[in-house]
């Protein structure tokens, strides 16, 4: 019998997780099965449970489970603590480890299918929720020159910077020589202000709706990220029509499953030919 893997989440019929994983099996010669996994919004722990009981090796996690899947591990990485949600889970001997390589595929993505530095550059993320959370520590560690969260609740981005902060002069994390600290305001702050790279982390996007943000929020040579992938968004738009290099996050989505792939089985696939195949080129 080949190790098991799945994706668990709900809805989960959508996620190109299981052909990314079945790519890099292939191409790395693992012997492993992958699936999808629906389970229901009261019984995420039962369907992991089941899932251990016949088998199961590790996990994918994904929309809404992240949270309670960080709840559900018995040890967990710095990073997963510090974002408090996991989307990556092991099982082993030792229990359920839980990790969260969102943000480091984003960085990924950025430096090496992009191929933009992140260190020094003037770096806004908007949003306040959930996947901009997970994004924080990663992007930290590149050593930006500025870190803003930008939310439209500006209290909520307040809280969240106060709180890596707090967590960073504490000395929760290492952090080195990054911007001295998390800086955060309201969307219609905005104006005025001019970033190397500018992250979408809201939902504004999946459901189609524009955000509130002054054009010159995109420096020249700007990167606009969209972390949403499979559509055009109003962010993507507005970025390509102010100048800026503007990128989906179906990178992200390859460069988060890779680093799970590796901590699973040990090997790192290339991505690039399985990016290159999503896209149909
Ligand atoms: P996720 O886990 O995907 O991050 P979330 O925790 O519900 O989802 O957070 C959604 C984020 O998108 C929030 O930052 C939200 O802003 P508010 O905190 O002000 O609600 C942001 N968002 C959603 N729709 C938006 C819109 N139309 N304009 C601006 N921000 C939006």
């Amino acid at each position: 019998m080949p190790d098991r893997y799945a994706v668990v989440g709900h809805p989960v019929a959508h996620s190109q997780s299981p052909r990314i994983h079945a790519s890099f099996a292939r191409q790395t010669g693992q012997d492993m099965s992958y699936e999808a996994i629906l389970a229901p919004l009261d019984g995420f722990g039962a369907t992991v449970r089941a899932f251990i009981s016949t088998g199961g090796r590790g996990m994918n996690v994904t929309v809404p489970f992240k949270e309670e899947a960080c709840r559900l591990a018995t040890r967990l990485s710095d990073r997963a603590g510090v974002a408090g949600a996991a989307n990556t889970l092991v099982f082993d001997e030792h229990g359920i480890y839980g990790d969260n390589t969102d943000g480091v595929g984003l960085v990924r993505d950025i430096r090496h299918n992009l191929g933009r530095n992140i260190a020094g550059q003037r770096v806004l993320l908007l949003g306040a929720g959930g996947a901009a959370r997970g994004t924080i520590l990663p992007l930290l560690l590149e050593q930006p020159a500025q870190l803003v969260i930008a939310n439209r609740t500006s209290e909520k981005a307040r809280r969240l910077a106060d709180e890596f902060n707090e967590a960073r002069s504490l000395a929760l994390f290492p952090v080195g020589s990054g911007p001295a600290k998390v800086q955060s305001c309201g969307l219609i702050e905005l104006a005025g202000q001019a970033f190397d790279m500018v992250i979408d982390a809201t939902s504004a996007g999946l459901a189609g709706e524009l955000l509130e943000i002054p054009d010159s929020v995109f420096a020249p040579d700007c990167l606009a990220y969209e972390m949403v992938y499979g559509q055009k968004t109003p962010f993507m738009t507005q970025a390509h029509c102010a100048g800026a290099r503007v990128s989906d996050g179906l990178g992200m989505l390859v460069e988060q499953a890779a680093e799970a792939f590796h901590l699973w089985r040990g090997v790192r696939p290339e991505t690039t030919p399985v990016l290159k195949e999503l896209r149909g080129k």
